[in-house]
């Protein structure tokens, strides 16, 4: 497994604290909904979101919970990488109904901690995210986790973000600093309130490079 999983590596560190408190602010402000399926997007690629997916899966693992990671980036997925672990077989594969979901879900060395890579990478993602059998996979993949994360591409670029929008409890949004990316979100932003997603906070990303590696959790920030 790779050092990037910081709060595997190094759960005390004040970076895994932030990650704690991402999960209890996303628990506790959420106390009258079932959100079990929480989609991970940004606005444009490289501002963290499969870095924030993992290390929040790792952590509502490590709080007890059974979670599972699916890694729904099929143009540039990252988490088997993150993981060490094979990508032969994956989401791809059982959307095209060539695998059965129990062969493909991966254990980790993380106890509680699951995995759905994304398998190969097929050449309509937007289209296989937005099927029938997505839907159903979904489905029946809730009544066997307490929680799924979802890592999803950047919602500027194309429209796998606002698809996975529609099937999951929630979205989290990234946003590195910068202006370029200050922008790009504002109109992520936009396009996901249009099609009613329930966006759940904004993960501030890369906030401070004097501490190398750092992140904040607010809920209005835009
Ligand atoms: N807070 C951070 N501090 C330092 N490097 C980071 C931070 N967040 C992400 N990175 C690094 O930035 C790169 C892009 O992150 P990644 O999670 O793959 O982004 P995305 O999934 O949004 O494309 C990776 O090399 C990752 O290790
Ligand atoms: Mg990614």
């Amino acid at each position: 497994m790779k050092n990037t999983i910081v709060t595997h590596v190094d759960p005390k560190s004040p970076i895994s604290e932030s990650f704690r408190n991402l999960r209890t602010n996303v628990h506790y402000t959420n106390i009258d909904k079932v959100i079990k399926i929480i989609q991970i997007t940004s606005s444009l690629q490289g501002e963290g979101k499969s870095t924030i997916t993992a290390n929040y899966g790792v952590t509502l693992a490590q709080s007890g919970k059974k979670v599972l990671v699916m890694d729904c980036d099929l143009r540039r997925p990252q988490i088997h990488k993150m993981f060490s672990l094979s990508n032969t077989n994956g989401l791809s594969n059982i959307l095209v109904g060539d695998n059965l979901m129990d062969k493909n879900i991966k254990e980790t060395k993380i106890h509680n901690l699951f995995i759905l890579t994304s398998g190969p990478i097929p050449p309509n993602p937007a289209e296989m995210l937005d099927s029938k059998r997505m839907r159903e996979l979904v489905d029946s993949l809730k009544d066997h986790f307490d929680m799924i994360l979802i890592d999803s591409p950047p919602v500027m670029p194309v429209t796998d973000g606002l698809i996975l929008s529609q099937i999951v409890d929630g979205t989290i949004m990234v946003v590195a600093l910068g202006s370029t990316e200050r922008e790009a979100y504002k109109k992520s932003m936009d396009a996901l309130e249009n099609i009613g997603a329930n966006i759940l906070g904004t993960v501030i990303n890369k906030a401070s490079s004097k501490a190398g590696y750092y992140v904040n959790y607010e809920y209005e920030y835009k």
